[in-house]
């Protein structure tokens, strides 16, 4: 394969700063100009624009004809991109000053400069077809940084509050209030560059805002404490921590040297600084004039005689040495100047006065030197470690140092080095720590745990995590005693996160970024094969790229066999990788990773079809989605109702934007139809339902889908649920099954006629059930998968179960329970979760009319917990009230009542009705009404249902409401209960319900038991 078929990217999204400066009115200098002079005088402007911009590796995107336009974070980003295009910012104005000045002089010219400065996202990359055009960034970032510099007083630079959020405390800022901005929807807030802040790295920051509490580290503050005392008996040596960005170097290091000053030891401190790569020995000599203990505002004389007191007392032997140390800290002695070095000798004189200052031996006390960020350390400073840390070996000196993983040891092993690997905070830490920035609210319950796997426990992420909420008021209150104002799922990525973040993935290889970019778009897991299919690499080729990733601390290996899968070590990183593709492209690798995933499972592609759907979806392939997500709809099928409602709702919004054709006309009624299927079972509004209906019927009409006509007359007229009379229901089930037969399809006969079966039912008529059911099985022939999933997970089951019930109802209790055990055993091995829920709500009944009430009662519970799972409100309400039945039978009234009234609360939340089931649960409540010693609302609730049970023709239920009426009537004593008793006996007989039968009779004996 070439890797011209490669998906390659000819533009990222990328957080950058961009720097606009011109100079002020130039076009009117220009025409008083002579234009050869006019020219000079602009190269020499451009050019000290263009080397501020260089030296804080920025990019010069364009010469504007009178300035430049730069960009500080692309091609190659830096965490530190807003500071770098504020430092360049300060140098260009102090520059040109000068050189303004010297134009006056010679010129006498009124030259002065603007700068305007933006940071936030830009499209950057190169910009004409086929990528050969120039690299360059676009977008309303870029817009705005230019509005700033027209905006910028002459001689001045003005920041949008993008820049100065990222800048904030290291720069000094002047907030200029808010400026209506053309183009800009709503005000930006506007900031004067004003100088450099006190802030020197994010630690500092933290400080300003108030450290988090510190937490866990007690092992590696052991390490660091047992170097110090090495240091103490003269064995100094040298602990290097690392760690990447955030886990919390700089705060161990900061926790362990105030420990240190605490018990009276010296700690000088350096830190080497991202933009400080180019300016040599910076560290070295911010440390020089630690140890000095040299001010910034010390007079130059003073700051000589600190260096000549302190080394002077350490080693009579410095005397010659003190011009060139005097040299190198800026402060030179034109009594006795340095002597005239190359570079490299000025490098080596330092050298040799570092180390011989380590090794003085009049020096007894120890001192710690904490040197921060080497991978940031300019290589003058690199080239001297090696020597310091051999220097170190014999002395009261403790050196600390800390860098990231990416950093390349210069040192061969000092004599006596420890290394920590700083890992992040565990859940327990985090917690802690969230304690302390959040406080203990209840309404924070679950925070943590999203904070931690969202940061992988990362201190600096979760402090920004919590911050932006804060900001955006999703927690409420103040610092350490905030509230949750609405749950979060999803937090963002914080921008100041998002710099260091796109940092580090930038550093990697070209080829390692993309497919870090593939596997940011496969998941937060990602099989290596699938990987490579969507990426398109071959083993080989991507073999060495894993390397990279694992090793760079990207990605690691979450299972090694029968494949190795590869994870995304931190959300966040995967969230920036895949926030840093242009959208075309990013819809591209869905779609072959959506292609991937189809290739390589060909025995889960059911299972997998949802993804597979939303990857095509994403993909920007609409009628594969469509048809994935038919494909899991159905796989999700009634064992989780809820995923399959909101599958079909899917399919039927992708197919909509479709054009129309046989497949797509179908979807279009399937995914209806389905979606009526659980109006039963979930509940769904009725115009809702009508209007679905509606659509169906008509594109299934016009297309003669004999089949999901008959399926929709099921769905819309003959299922459970429908406020209808036992008669008109059992009619549209003919209805439906005469559709059914003639559409000649047998699973659609043997499904529709089972579920129809449900209305003889509840009719109380159970011949006309049984005869149903038996047509079922006949139909089905022994074969269990017949007419599965249509609208019953499993109709031979679920006939099984049917049988099971009516020699219930007829009072012949072993057989039923025989049928009852047989049918659940069918069910759960078909897979089919609603009828074993059906089938254990009947069965529990049954033990608990049979007297066996705790075994009743258990099985119950068990049932409801089980069905819980499913989210499918018709089977949750139905295990409901099967509880409440059998705890009547156990005596337990209140939980009874408190079981029946949920039963009915959970349907009629979600079906805006009683449904069919209505009068029954009333019996239920009625009977537990009567045992709270609340007669009269059991007489009226059992009024009601008997008249209603009538009403519609509902003789499964009947007997009960007449057996509980005349108990109720008892209960409160009114006349009637003989009458009623008589009522249902006559109805129970009718219907052949021996079982209610018995529970009359029983009802008789007590009422004459209490009339004695
Ligand atoms: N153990 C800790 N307990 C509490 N806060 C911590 C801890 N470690 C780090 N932090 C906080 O997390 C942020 C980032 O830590 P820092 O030391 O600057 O990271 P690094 O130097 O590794 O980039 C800081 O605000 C710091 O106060
Ligand atoms: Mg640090």
């Amino acid at each position: 394969m070439s890797s011209t078929d490669r998906i390659e990217p000819d533009g990222e999204r990328k957080q950058v700063t961009v720097l606009f400066a011109d100079v002020k009115g130039s076009m009117d200098m220009a025409e008083q100009h002579d234009p050869e002079e006019w020219r000079r005088i602009m190269q020499g402007f451009f050019s000290i624009l263009a080397d501020e911009v260089r030296r804080f590796e920025g990019t010069v995107d364009k010469f504007t004809g009178d300035g430049i336009m730069a960009v500080f974070g692309a091609p190659v980003a830096h965490e530190d991109h807003a500071r770098r295009a504020c430092f360049a910012a300060l140098r260009m104005l102090d520059d040109i000053a000068e050189y303004a000045a010297e134009l006056r002089r010679k010129h006498g010219l009124n030259f002065s400069a603007r700068i305007g400065v933006n940071s936030g996202e830009v499209i950057a990359g190169s910009i004409a077809a086929g990528g050969s055009g120039e690299y360059t960034a676009i977008g309303h970032t870029v817009g705005l940084a230019q509005r700033m510099e027209a905006l910028a007083e002459p001689g001045k630079a003005y920041l949008t509050e993008a820049t100065a959020e990222l800048a904030h405390g290291f720069l000094e800022l002047e907030d200029l209030g808010e400026f209506e901005i053309k183009g800009a929807s709503r005000p930006v807030r506007v900031f004067e560059l004003a100088g450099v802040g006190a802030a020197r790295s994010r630690l500092d920051l933290s400080r300003e805002r108030g450290f988090s509490r510190f937490v866990g580290r007690g092992e590696e503050m052991g390490v660091l404490e047992g170097g110090l005392e090495r240091a103490r008996a003269g064995e100094g040596t040298v602990v290097g921590i690392v760690a990447e960005p955030g886990v919390g170097k700089s705060r161990l290091c900061l926790e362990f040297v105030e420990r240190a000053r605490g018990a009276g030891i010296e700690v000088f401190e350096a830190q080497a600084q991202a933009h400080g790569r180019e300016i040599p020995f910076m560290p070295v000599l911010q440390m020089l004039r630690a140890y000095f203990g040299i001010a910034d505002s010390d007079p130059e004389r003073l700051v000589r005689e600190k260096i000549a007191g302190r080394a002077l007392l350490l080693d009579p032997g410095f005397a010659d040495d003190l011009p060139v140390l005097f040299d190198f800290l800026g402060v030179p002695d034109a009594g006795r100047p340095a002597p005239q070095l190359s570079a490299d000798a000025r490098g080596r004189a330092l050298r040799g006065i570092v180390c011989r200052l380590v090794r003085a031996p009049n020096r007894r006390e120890p001192i710690v030197c904490l040197i921060e960020d080497l991978h940031w350390i300019d290589e003058s400073s690199a080239s001297m470690l090696d020597e310091l840390f051999a220097a170190v070996e014999g002395t009261p000196t403790l050196v600390v140092v800390n860098f990231r993983p990416e950093y390349q040891r210069p040192w061969n092993g000092p004599p006596d080095y420890r290394e920590i690997a700083l890992e992040p905070l565990g859940p327990n830490d985090t917690a802690e720590l969230l304690r302390d920035l959040a406080g203990e609210d209840p309404s924070l319950d679950g925070l943590a745990e999203l904070i931690h796997d969202r940061t992988a426990g990362n201190p600096f992420f979760i402090e920004e995590i919590v911050r932006e909420l804060a900001e955006s008021e999703t927690l409420q209150g103040e610092r350490g005693a905030y509230r949750l104002a609405h749950p979060v799922d999803d937090t963002g990525v914080p921008a100041t996160v998002q710099t260091v973040l796109a940092a580090r993935i930038d550093r990697l290889g070209r080829e390692a970024k993309r497919l870090l970019q593939v596997a940011s778009v496969a998941g937060k897991e990602v099989p290596e094969r699938a990987l490579g299919l969507a990426a398109r690499l071959g083993r080989d080729e991507m073999e060495p790229l894993l390397c990279e990733l694992t090793e760079s601390g990207f990605l690691y290996e979450v299972e090694l066999y029968p494949e190795r899968i590869f994870a995304f070590r931190h959300p966040l990183t995967r969230e920036v990788a895949y926030g840093t593709q242009l959208g075309e492209q990013r819809a591209a690798t869905h779609a072959a990773v959506a292609r991937a995933t189809i290739e390589l499972n060909p025995e889960r592609q059911d299972e997998l079809a949802a993804l597979i759907a939303s990857h095509m979806e994403a993909g920007g392939e609409a009628r594969e989605a469509a048809r994935w997500s038919a494909r899991a709809a159905y796989w999700a099928g009634s064992s989780h109702p809820a995923d399959a409602l909101r599958l079909w709702r899917r399919v039927m919004e992708l197919v909509a934007d479709l054009p129309e054709d046989e497949e797509t006309a179908a979807l279009a009624v399937a995914s209806r139809l389905l979606q009526l299927q659980f109006a039963w079972r979930l509940g769904m509004d009725r115009e809702e339902m009508t209007r679905l209906a509606g659509e169906a019927e008509e594109i299934a009409t016009r297309t003669r889908d004999l089949h999901s006509l008959a399926m929709l007359k099921m769905a819309t007229a003959a299922g459970p649920g429908i406020a209808h009379q036992a008669e008109v229901w059992i009619e549209s089930v003919e209805e439906v099954n005469r559709l059914a037969d003639e559409s000649g399809d047998l699973h659609l006969r043997i499904a529709l006629r089972a579920a129809g079966a449900y209305a003889y039912l509840c009719a109380g008529d159970f011949e006309g059930y049984e005869a149903e059911l038996d047509r079922v099985l006949e139909l089905a022939d022994g074969d269990r998968g017949a007419g599965a999933g249509i609208v019953i997970g499993s109709p031979v089951a679920w006939a099984t179960m049917g049988k099971g019930l009516v020699l219930r109802e007829r009072g012949r209790l072993e057989e039923a329970e025989e049928l009852f055990n047989r049918a659940l055993t069918m069910a759960t091995e078909d897979g089919d979760p609603e009828t074993a829920s059906w089938t254990r709500s009947n069965l529990s009944l049954m033990l608990a009319t049979r007297g066996e009430a705790a075994a009743g009662v258990a099985l119950a519970r068990r049932n409801c917990e089980l069905t819980e799972r499913l989210g499918d409100v018709f089977s949750r309400s139905l295990a409901l009230s099967n509880l409440a039945g059998a705890l009547l039978g156990a005596e337990e009234y209140a939980e009874a009542l408190e079981t029946i009234d949920e039963a009915e609360r959970v349907y009629r939340e979600a079906m805006d009705s009683g449904g069919e089931q209505e009068t029954w649960r009333a019996a239920v409540r009625a009977e537990a009404l009567i045992g709270v010693g609340r007669p009269e609302e059991a007489l009226e609730l059992a009024q009601w249902s008997t008249d209603v049970a009538k009403e519609r023709g509902m003789r499964w239920s009947l007997p009960l409401n007449l057996r509980v009426l005349a108990l109720a009537r008892a209960a409160v004593g009114l006349e009637g209960a003989d009458e009623a008793l008589a009522e249902a006996a006559e109805v129970a007989e009718w219907t052949g319900a021996m079982l209610s039968l018995e529970a009359i009779e029983e009802a008789r004996g007590r009422l004459a038991a209490g009339a004695r």
